[in-house]
């Protein structure tokens, strides 16, 4: 699916790719597009280092999706990752001998310590697992696209549905095991607690949320990965990394854009022609295995003069985005 028919007729989109590459440009004009289209869009960004709202010269208050003014459909988001930490603390964190205040309990000692079980990235893991609940529940978007953080992070985060319903099962287990124990033990002691008693609730919603936010990621009639990269032999590399683990995750995908490319031009000083030449070589080998080993459409975007923010900048992008 070319990526004009992705923005028209699939429910979710997300842009990944290495740090600097135009992700969150090319999110940002695609969202534009669509919206023009009269699509109900939302931008979502989940990189850390937001800088969604500069692409769109607007200013984002964290964690409240905020409508673009001047362009009609368009709403844009940027995950407070900090603010979910404190909401969750608390529900990892189970100290089984501080809570009943007692110690040297000898089998206590061969309970998994639970806090080694958070999984790397909590915070963005948890901003993220906001984003799945937001989008399970009921709203008006026919569209949401996701700017996502840099390669590693994105890739985290299409193992979360894996790896976070795991984490969660495991929690949920020992958390079950814990209660019973922790009453017999309580009322040995005379002592009373309802600690956990809530967060076993907020766990088995996120991982009904993210079951289903899952079910979507994987669904080709809604959700495509559209890969942002520029034509080096580092991004070719981390490129075919992060295809096998698309494949792996079984998240649709269709699309790469190669970005920055520096066009024919007979003005190019020596320093440019150089660049390109090293580019050209490249591009052919992006040519040779995306799209001939891969299948993949390749969407080729000239290095602009200018940055590229704001709304007629991002709009004439899109002239490059949706012409392949
Ligand atoms: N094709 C392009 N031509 C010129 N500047 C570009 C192009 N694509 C992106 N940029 C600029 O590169 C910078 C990084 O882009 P950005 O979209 O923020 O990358 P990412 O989100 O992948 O980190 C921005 O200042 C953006 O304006
Ligand atoms: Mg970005």
């Amino acid at each position: 699916m070319l990526l004009d028919e992705i923005l028209l007729n699939l429910n979710m989109v997300l842009f990944g790719g290495k740090g600097g590459v135009g992700k969150t440009t090319c999110a940002s004009s695609s969202a534009i597009w669509a919206a023009e289209q009269g699509r109900n869009t939302l931008i979502i960004s989940t990189d850390p280092a937001h800088s969604l709202g500069d692409s769109l010269g607007v200013s984002l208050p964290p964690g409240i999706p905020t409508a673009v003014p001047g362009i009609a459909n368009l709403t844009a988001l940027e995950i407070n990752s900090q603010a979910n930490i404190t909401e969750f603390q608390g529900l990892t964190n189970i100290n089984p001998i501080e809570d009943i205040g007692i110690s040297n309990i000898p089998f206590m000692e061969d309970l998994t310590d639970l806090s080694s079980m958070n999984p790397p990235g909590i915070d963005e893991t948890l901003a993220l697992l906001k984003v799945l609940e937001f989008i399970e529940t009921e709203h008006d978007f026919d569209l949401i696209i996701f700017d996502t953080a840099p390669t590693g992070h994105t890739l985290r985060f299409l193992g979360l549905p894996e790896t976070l319903s795991g984490w969660i099962g495991k929690i949920l287990k020992m958390k079950m095991k814990l209660g019973t124990m922790f009453g017999a033990i309580k009322s040995m002691f005379g002592g009373e607690s309802n600690k956990g008693d809530q967060s076993l609730e907020i766990l088995e919603r996120l991982n009904e949320a993210i079951l289903r936010a899952k079910e979507d990621l994987t669904d080709p009639l809604k959700s495509s990965f559209v890969v942002v990269m520029i034509s080096e032999e580092m991004a070719i590399l981390e490129t075919e990394r992060l295809l096998n683990e698309l494949v792996n995750y079984h998240i649709p995908n269709s699309n790469i854009i190669i970005n920055q490319l520096y066009e024919a031009n007979s003005e190019l000083c020596e320093f440019c022609k150089a660049r390109r030449r090293m580019q050209q070589k490249n591009l052919n080998k992006i040519k040779e295995r995306f799209r001939k080993n891969w299948n993949k459409n390749l969407i080729e975007v000239p290095l602009f003069k200018d940055e590229i923010r704001e709304y007629l900048p991002l709009k004439n992008l899109s002239n490059y985005l949706m012409k392949n």
